[in-house]
């Protein structure tokens, strides 16, 4: 007999973009009304390059969170060719940020500012290593020789194997992986290397891309990948591997930015994220999987402490809205659009819309303000 509900610890979001102002008010509810915690991208324009501006993003996602939505954002620097060794500890010691992000220059959106030289920033590398905070990389090559499904493969042998031969000790998450090389690279790597996996990877192959005609709302970077791939992915994520675990890169850009002539890479997934997730694991057989790969890992990982609550999914036909409304910028369409899931996450109806979808926070009178984030209690 298949479970029809399947309760967990409240799982986090180790890999998701807010974005700022009003297209953050809306995407963030989405997040919140499942995740307990979420590692925040810092790509933002310009970029949360400093200790002080990923404390005062930090203020501003907790002003713009609904009252009744318990969420802490975990912040993250985004590494340039200025940033220097003191501003790692700075950010160290001021308490919200738990990672740094390596954007190769061009790899992606908003990366423009991005590392140009991986081995000239090798100090930077190394006083994260000493202060314990994991280096989140985006592991892929901007050389326009490579072709874009190779991108991630070449990647790990240019980059990141010196880096992790270099800077022993060092916490690396390879976001996002994509590829069956990537799996590989990890299994084979020390125990200070993990990975992120998204939904959108897990239930698609290339071919959504093509289906019928062009479709940008399955377009991300990196870009999915042959049914190969996504089949090594789906193998590590189910595998019970502490060193795979959930990070969405939902990543929303609004619909005339990504349906034109030039349209942005990301993938909308955060309404629809952890039911994709179930999506694919009962698909693998592994929901009971689920709870280590979406609430467990990567808090090990990160050397905090799983979230103490849980959440409930309900087997039951949960219809992915077409678009969900974002402000004056436009709306935003969501993978799997006007589709149906086969799960769909229990939540209490809050800001007076119907459970599983919460409004956008009105009014805060006191901004709320979370706990430090305590890592001594979990030390990796
Ligand atoms: C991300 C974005 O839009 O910020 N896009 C994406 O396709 N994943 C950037 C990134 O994580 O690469
Ligand atoms: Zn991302």
């Amino acid at each position: 007999m298949t479970p029809t509900t399947l309760t967990i610890t409240r799982p986090d979001d180790w890999h998701l973009h807010l974005r700022d102002g009003e297209l953050m008010a809306h995407v963030l509810p989405h997040t919140a009304r499942c995740f307990g915690r979420a590692v925040v991208m810092p790509n933002l324009k310009p970029p949360v390059t400093t200790a002080a501006a990923a404390r005062a993003y930090y203020d501003r996602i907790l002003d713009a969170l609904h009252p009744d939505l318990d969420f802490t954002p975990l912040m993250t620097l985004y590494l340039t060719d200025a940033t220097t060794p003191a501003e790692i500890e700075r950010a160290r010691a001021d308490g919200v940020v738990v990672a740094a992000k390596l954007y190769p220059a061009g790899a992606t959106t908003n990366s423009d500012e991005g590392l140009t030289d991986l081995v000239r920033a090798r100090p930077v590398f190394a006083a994260l290593a000493a202060c314990g905070l994991p280096l989140l990389v985006h592991g892929e090559v901007t050389d326009p020789e490579v072709d874009v499904f190779d991108r991630e493969a070449v990647f790990l042998e240019r980059h990141l194997r010196p880096l992790l031969d270099a800077v022993p000790g060092l916490k690396v998450v390879l976001e996002h992986v994509t590829t069956k090389q990537g799996v590989d690279f990890v299994l084979q790597g020390p125990p200070t290397l993990a990975a992120t996996i998204t939904a959108h990877h897990l239930l698609y192959n290339r071919g959504a891309m093509f289906r019928g005609g062009l479709n940008p709302h399955y377009y991300c970077l990196p870009v999915l990948k042959r049914e190969e791939h996504r089949l090594a992915l789906v193998e590590a994520a189910t595998s019970g591997s502490p060193r795979f675990f959930l990070g969405t890169d939902s990543a929303p850009h609004v619909r005339g930015a990504k349906e034109c002539g030039c349209g942005c890479a990301g993938i909308f997934s955060a309404p629809v994220a952890i039911e994709m997730y179930a999506t694919a694991f009962e698909q693998a057989g592994a929901l009971d999987r689920l709870e280590g790969f979406a609430s467990r890992h990567g808090a090990a990982f990160y050397g905090l402490p799983p979230n103490r609550d849980t959440v409930t999914l309900s087997r039951r036909e949960r219809s992915v809205p077409a678009a969900i409304a974002a402000g004056p910028a436009g709306d935003l369409v969501p993978p799997g659009a006007g589709a149906t899931l086969g799960w769909e996450l229990d939540t209490p109806a809050i800001g007076g819309l119907p459970g599983g979808v919460v409004a956008p926070r009105e009014k805060r009178e006191e901004p709320r303000r979370r706990m430090p984030l305590d890592r001594s209690e979990f030390p990796l």
